[in-house]
């Protein structure tokens, strides 16, 4: 992001119909930016954009077919120049291995990891042509930090977001050369219709609120990395600077808890 604080922007937010994305929806148009608004569900997309009738418009598109995001194109053209692509939709299945089915991990990777490349598709252009008229351009990817840790069951989630984290900070070093911005979203647990079927403790829970609020600060800070809550994911790093084999018996001892 340029700097949100600075003059309004124009945004493209995936992710948009509920949890996290909805929330930094709300949080950017309070700050008097424009948003278009992606998400497969388009009731729920009008639902969140009749709130800023100004400032929000819909393009409802399952980001991981290439033919709904080549519908939307025209609809990103016509916004005006895209200051920032704000790349959030995700999910999150787990696995039990107990019943192991690559589809689980098929369907962390595909909407996760090919999902946000795909909207790299009609993105990058879009970023381009804003900075080819001298302006700042930003891509934002929301990732995790659940993979700087082996959790039990988060098999395909945690490989979706290393591949995707991977993926952006690769893309970082590709277009340092063209001035676009890549920020990574790393946040930790966040209660959203996500996070509500989680059966197990979740440690310094926040809300989406308080994740939006924090991923925009990020990002007029003019951070390229953001992740919180600090006290999370300060633990999960240290814990990851340990050796292995204690990693590999933590990880264990945690999945059989998980597990009773
Ligand atoms: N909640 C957490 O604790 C947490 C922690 C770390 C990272 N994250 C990441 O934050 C992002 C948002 O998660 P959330 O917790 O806010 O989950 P959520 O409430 O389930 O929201 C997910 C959003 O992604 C959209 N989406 C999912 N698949 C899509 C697809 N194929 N095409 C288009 N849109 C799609 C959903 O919209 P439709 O259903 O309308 O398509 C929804 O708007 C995800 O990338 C997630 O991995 C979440």
């Amino acid at each position: 992001m340029s700097s949100p604080g600075s003059e309004p922007q124009n945004i493209w937010l995936t992710g948009a119909s509920s949890g996290i994305g909805k929330a930094l929806a709300e949080e950017l148009a309070g700050a008097g930016h424009r948003l278009i608004v992606t998400g497969r569900r388009q009731d729920a997309l009008d639902q969140l954009a009749a709130t800023y009738p100004e400032q929000m418009t819909t393009a409802a598109a399952d980001t991981t077919s290439r033919q709904d995001l080549e519908n939307i194109r025209p609809q990103l053209a016509r916004f005006g120049d895209l200051d920032i692509a704000i790349l959030n939709a995700g999910t999150c299945e787990y696995l039990d291995v107990a019943h192991y089915d690559s589809q689980v991990v098929e369907a962390d990777i595909t909407t996760n990891v090919i999902g946000t490349a795909r909207s790299l598709d009609i993105a990058l252009p879009a970023l381009r042509a804003t900075r080819a008229k001298g302006k700042p351009a930003t891509l934002v990817i929301v990732s995790s930090s659940a993979w700087w840790f082996p959790f039990g069951r988060a098999e395909g989630y945690g490989a979706s977001k290393a591949a995707l984290t991977y993926f952006a900070q690769s893309l970082r070093a590709d277009l340092a050369a063209e001035g676009i911005r890549v920020v990574v979203v790393s946040p930790g647990f966040v209660k959203t219709p996500l996070t509500d079927r989680n059966d197990f403790p979740m440690p310094f829970i926040i809300s989406a609120e308080d994740a939006a609020r924090r991923i925009r600060a990020g990002l007029e800070k003019g951070k390229n990395e953001i992740a919180f809550p600090k006290r999370f994911t300060w633990s999960l790093k240290v814990l990851g600077a340990l050796p292995q084999s204690i990693i590999d018996r933590m990880a264990a001892s945690l999945a059989r808890k998980t597990d009773d």
